[in-house]
């Protein structure tokens, strides 16, 4: 075995050193990023930053923070993360906040017990990363159910007139996790509609936990929970994420026996018990992709919302637009935000948090108005 790797290592670093002589463009063609970087809300007051690369290999995001240059790898324990084309890098949100960052990785050709082959490096332009500025109005850009169809999403979302300062993606932007191929296209999307210059919290929905990829998914986050679920807050705005889980039950025969959302939604529930109320907080605002969370699984969340003085949750799933849904179910009210509507429309929908006011603005991909509501929130 010793010999074949040592091979291996041999054949691939010819190949290497022989397009770095002539300079041929073999690595250039084969290596470069796939997927512009997207900056994730994640908890803990840290942000997670993820992209992508063709092949495998490392992955580092370089800012400068009051005088000193900070180098951020992506690790695993103790090593660097080499095996995977997807790269993610925790910085603390104070770090990157108005902010500019770039983001570097470096193909790995093979890695052994005693020898590595590297080959190119790719680097982004600096990013300007954007944060709460203390701004009396803060918009908040909300898409779910984009069901692998950016294109009528982005119809929608040109109507509005205000820059969003944050993004809310509310679950199935894809259909199902079957590969690598699928988170990419969540990051191609998240990025579209952020730049990598705004936070994004990105919830799961029900069809991002179909396939072998949708719990692979999450561990790139990074997030202390341990699963797609966290609290984070933006200016005066407390935000309570929620991984809302599947649609049907763990033994509905789509499934084949292969899914215990019941024991991960336990671990949640239990985790929600340990929260307290943000009393700083002028809006107290929950997201998830389903909507009635009276019953995951069989437990009911709606007492711990509504402990932690929930305001409002921000749901998506239906397909549609309701302000109000199921109004009796809960003492805080329940938004669908819109999404994917009939077969080839989209409702995108604008929150404006200012004055102790939240203001839904909604328009779909053919312009209309779609609707507009207030929610006074009234401390
Ligand atoms: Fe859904």
């Amino acid at each position: 075995m010793y010999a074949l790797n040592m091979a291996i290592n041999v054949i691939v670093s010819a190949i290497m050193v022989l397009q770095a002589a002539f300079a041929l463009p073999v690595t250039s063609a084969v290596f470069f990023i796939d997927s512009e970087a997207v900056v994730f809300e994640s908890g803990d007051e840290m942000y997670t930053i993820i992209w992508s690369t063709s092949l495998p290999g490392t992955g580092w995001v370089n800012y400068t923070y009051e005088g000193t240059e900070y180098e951020v790898r992506d690790l695993q324990n103790s090593a660097v993360r080499t095996t995977d084309t997807v790269h993610s890098v925790r910085v603390p949100k104070a770090h990157l906040d108005h902010n500019a960052y770039t983001y570097s990785s470096q193909q790995i050709g093979t890695r052994r017990a005693y020898v590595a082959v590297k080959g190119r490096t790719v680097t982004s332009g600096p990013v300007e990363f954007k944060g709460y500025a203390g701004q009396e109005e803060i918009n908040v850009l909300v898409l779910s159910d984009i069901h692998e169809d950016p294109y009528v999403a982005q119809k929608a979302v040109d109507n509005f007139t205000a820059e969003p300062d944050l993004l809310i993606l509310n679950g199935d932007l894809v259909s199902y996790m079957t590969s690598v191929l699928k988170f990419k296209q969540i990051l191609s999307y998240a990025h579209r509609f952020s730049g990598g210059q705004i936070p994004v919290i990105y919830t799961r929905g029900n069809h991002e936990n179909r396939g072998t990829y949708g719990p692979e998914a999450v561990d790139i986050f990074k997030i202390s929970t341990r699963g797609q679920y966290f609290t984070c807050s933006y200016g005066p705005i407390s935000f309570l994420c929620l991984d809302t889980g599947e649609d049907k039950d763990d033994d509905d025969w789509t499934y084949s026996g292969l899914v215990d959302s019941t024991t991960y939604i336990a671990g949640e529930t239990e985790w929600l018990k340990t929260l307290s109320p943000d009393e700083d907080a002028a809006y107290r605002i929950a997201v998830g992709h389903m909507p009635n969370v009276d019953n995951r699984y069989g437990f009911n969340w709606v007492p711990t919302l509504t402990a932690l003085k929930t305001d409002l949750f921000v749901a998506g799933h239906k397909h549609r637009l309701n302000f109000a849904y199921r109004r009796q179910a809960s003492p805080f009210p329940v938004m669908i935000d819109g999404g994917k509507t009939n077969d080839d429309g989209f409702i995108a929908t604008m929150l404006t948090f200012g004055g102790g006011k939240v203001k839904a603005l909604c328009y779909d991909n053919e312009n209309n108005l779609a609707g507009e509501h207030v929610y006074e929130i009234g401390r």
